[in-house]
């Protein structure tokens, strides 16, 4: 489903041409449409429409708040990585029980404020970790429900940057010791060992590593759980792939959703889902403005004002984002061309093309499907500020995060 797209000469969003916004908020900023991410999460939603299932939005994939509350009123949970996402989940009314924290790496802290909050399950990815939670949990007097993340020892077939389910990744735990800490639950006196979760990577465009793990999972399962219900809860991540390349290469979500279906008894087991790109990959766009164009021979440089500090992902996974002018330009120029933001780093480049339209100094460009790991990512590297985001709904737009100013930034500097 597209989002962004030209009405006339006019690229727009919703009912609000983007032009208009660049009248008004200076570039770089992101913008995002309201109601994308509503269709989106109710198509994920209606995939699954047969299933009583919790659909926790990775957090990670886009985390303003404006965002969150959103997808709170359509009913999603979120799945949290730090302690300030599951504050601003809290603050986006999301449900405590309606949120997973998962991470490798939780600290004595974020542990402390997760179960003092009441959250429906801590995922776990070491024995050291089941350990220090359950100390906290016993200082606090609580129990805490937790979900154990197996490592299954599949990798996604995406990018080896965003693989994380072989043992060679930091995820998870082994299955073989898996079965142990189930079999030696009761050590934990308080934990509520109850659920089993994975994350095999992002990007997956496939249905085939989610039928190995699926099916890997299904004999432990089957293992724990022979003389009673021990596993209730199976949370089996997110990672639906996007077609960034626009190559019809859309994640068959009925199939996953039937592959689910067949594969575990859900009528026992509570299925928790994690997606984030899904929802918000396609909601969003970084509006740039061409800065200056410049030859190297037979090479063209369109050097733009945002740059890897406001989006990572080319520089960081090689990954490709459609760039297309605010105002419709006919003309192409067939030369080899980057598009390259002010950052000093080789890597800062958005786009290496054969052929781009035909710009100017001064001309508007829209970095499409940016709504995922676009500012979540964004850093003030260079000392640049984290930019304006934009929410459009219908015919109007609001600014959901202010520009930081120069004061923003350095306020947490000490000079000696
Ligand atoms: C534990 C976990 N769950 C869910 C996600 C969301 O992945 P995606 O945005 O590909 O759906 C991630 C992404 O890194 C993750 O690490």
């Amino acid at each position: 489903m597209k989002y962004f797209d030209y009405i006339d000469e006019d690229l727009r969003s919703e009912e609000v041409s983007i032009k208009d916004i660049a009248k008004n908020i200076p570039t770089p900023f992101y913008c995002y449409s309201a109601n994308a991410f509503k269709n989106n999460f109710n198509v994920l939603k209606n995939a699954f429409k047969d299933l009583e299932l919790k659909i926790c939005y990775a957090t990670k994939s886009n985390s303003n708040l404006s965002i969150l509350n959103i997808l709170q009123k359509e009913g999603a949970g979120v799945d949290v990585v730090s302690a300030g996402e599951l504050r601003k989940s809290l603050m986006a009314n999301i449900s405590p029980q309606d949120i997973v924290f998962s991470g490798v790496g939780k600290t004595y802290e974020e542990i402390e404020y997760a179960i003092s909050n009441n959250i429906f399950q801590i995922n776990v990815e070491s024995v050291s970790e089941l350990s220090a939670i359950n100390k906290i949990a016993h200082k606090l007097n609580l129990v805490q429900q937790i979900g154990i993340r197996l490592n299954p020892d599949i990798a996604g077939k995406t990018h080896k940057n965003i693989s994380t389910g072989s043992l060679s990744d930091k995820f998870g735990i082994p299955f073989d010791e898996v079965e142990e800490i189930f079999l030696n639950r009761e050590i934990f006196s308080n934990l509520n060992i109850v659920g089993i979760a994975f994350h095999i990577g992002s990007q997956i465009h496939d249905i085939e590593p989610f039928q190995a793990v699926f099916k890997k999972t299904n004999e432990l399962l089957k293992k724990i759980n022979k003389n009673e219900q021990v596993i209730k809860v199976l949370d089996i991540g997110g990672g639906y792939g996007v077609d960034y390349e626009n190559n019809n290469e859309e994640f068959p979500i009925l199939e996953y959703a039937d592959l689910v279906k067949s594969s575990f008894d859900t009528n026992e087991l509570t299925i928790v889902i994690e997606p984030g790109r899904y929802l918000s990959w396609n909601t969003g766009a970084l509006i740039t403005k061409v800065l200056y164009i410049k030859k190297h021979g037979n090479k063209k440089f369109i050097i733009t004002d945002s740059g890897m500090n406001d989006l990572m992902r080319p520089a960081l996974y090689d990954s490709y984002h459609k760039i297309v002018p605010v105002s419709k330009i006919k003309n192409t120029e067939k030369i080899p061309t980057d598009i390259v933001g002010p950052i000093c780093e080789s890597t800062d480049k958005l786009l290496s093309t054969s052929e781009f339209y035909d710009v100017k100094e001064g001309d508007l460009l829209a970095i499409l499907n940016s709504g995922a790991y676009g500012s979540s990512m964004s850093s003030n590297y260079n000392v640049r500020p984290l930019i304006e985001e934009i929410l459009i709904d219908k015919d109007t737009f609001s600014t959901i995060r202010k520009r930081q100013s120069f004061e923003d930034i350095i306020v947490q500097e000490i000079e000696l």
